[in-house]
C-alpha cells in the first residue's frame, strides 16, 4: 500500500480531526450512511438480515443490524487512522474486504461514493475544523484504503 504521500502534517491532520469525530461514532457514521443512502438509495437492499430486505431507508437506519454495520465501518477507520504510519498492515485485511463486499453486490463505484459520504459526515461533524488540508488528508486517507479494498474486488474468487 503506497503511503508516502501522506505527509506528518497530514497524519497528524487526521489524527486530530479523527479524535474529535470518534467521541461518536455512531452518529457521525449514521450521517455517512444517511448521505450515501440519498446519493445511492439502491444500496440499502444490499443490507438483508435473516434474509428480508428493508423496505424503506429508515427501516435500515434504525435496525440493530445495521446499527453493527455502522459500528463495523467505523472501526475500520478507526483502525486506518490508528496504522497512519503503516497502512501496509492492514492491506491484507481490507483486500479480503473489499472480496467480501463484492460477494454481497457492492459495486466498485459505490466505494467513489462512499468516499464523498466520509467528507461530507466529516465536514459536518467538524466545521470550520474541516479545513481545505484536513479534507485532502482524509481524500488521500480514503483513497488508500479503497485500492486495497479494491484490489481484493477485482481478485479471481477462486483465488486463495
Ligand atoms: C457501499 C457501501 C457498503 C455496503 C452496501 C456494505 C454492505 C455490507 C454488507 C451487506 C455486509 C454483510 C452484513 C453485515 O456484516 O452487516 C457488510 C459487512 C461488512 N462491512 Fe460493509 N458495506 C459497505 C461499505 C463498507 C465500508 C466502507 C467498510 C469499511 C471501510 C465496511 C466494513 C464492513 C465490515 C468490517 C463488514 C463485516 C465483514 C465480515 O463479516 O468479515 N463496509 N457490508
Amino acid at each position: 500500500m503506497e503511503i508516502e504521500d501522506l505527509s506528518e502534517t497530514q497524519k497528524d491532520l487526521i489524527r486530530d480531526s479523527w479524535h474529535i469525530v470518534s467521541q461518536d461514532q455512531l452518529h457521525h457514521g449514521t450521517v455517512l450512511f444517511t448521505r450515501l443512502f440519498q446519493l445511492e438509495p439502491e444500496l440499502v437492499f444490499l443490507f438483508h438480515y435473516n434474509s428480508s430486505e428493508f423496505s424503506d431507508v429508515q427501516e435500515c437506519l434504525s435496525s440493530a443490524e445495521f446499527t453493527e454495520h455502522i459500528r463495523k465501518v467505523m472501526t475500520v477507520i478507526d483502525a486506518a487512522v490508528g496504522s497512519v504510519d503503516s497502512l501496509s498492515s492492514l492491506d491484507e485485511y481490507l483486500t479480503g474486504l473489499g472480496r467480501k463486499h463484492r460477494a454481497v453486490g457492492v459495486k466498485l463505484e459505490s466505494f467513489k461514493t462512499v468516499g464523498e459520504s466520509l467528507l461530507y459526515a466529516l465536514e459536518l461533524g467538524l466545521g470550520d475544523a474541516f479545513t481545505p488540508d484536513t479534507r485532502e488528508a482524509w481524500s488521500q486517507l480514503y483513497a488508500t484504503v479503497v485500492r486495497s479494498m479494491s484490489r481484493g474486488w477485482r481478485r479471481d474468487p477462486l483465488e486463495q
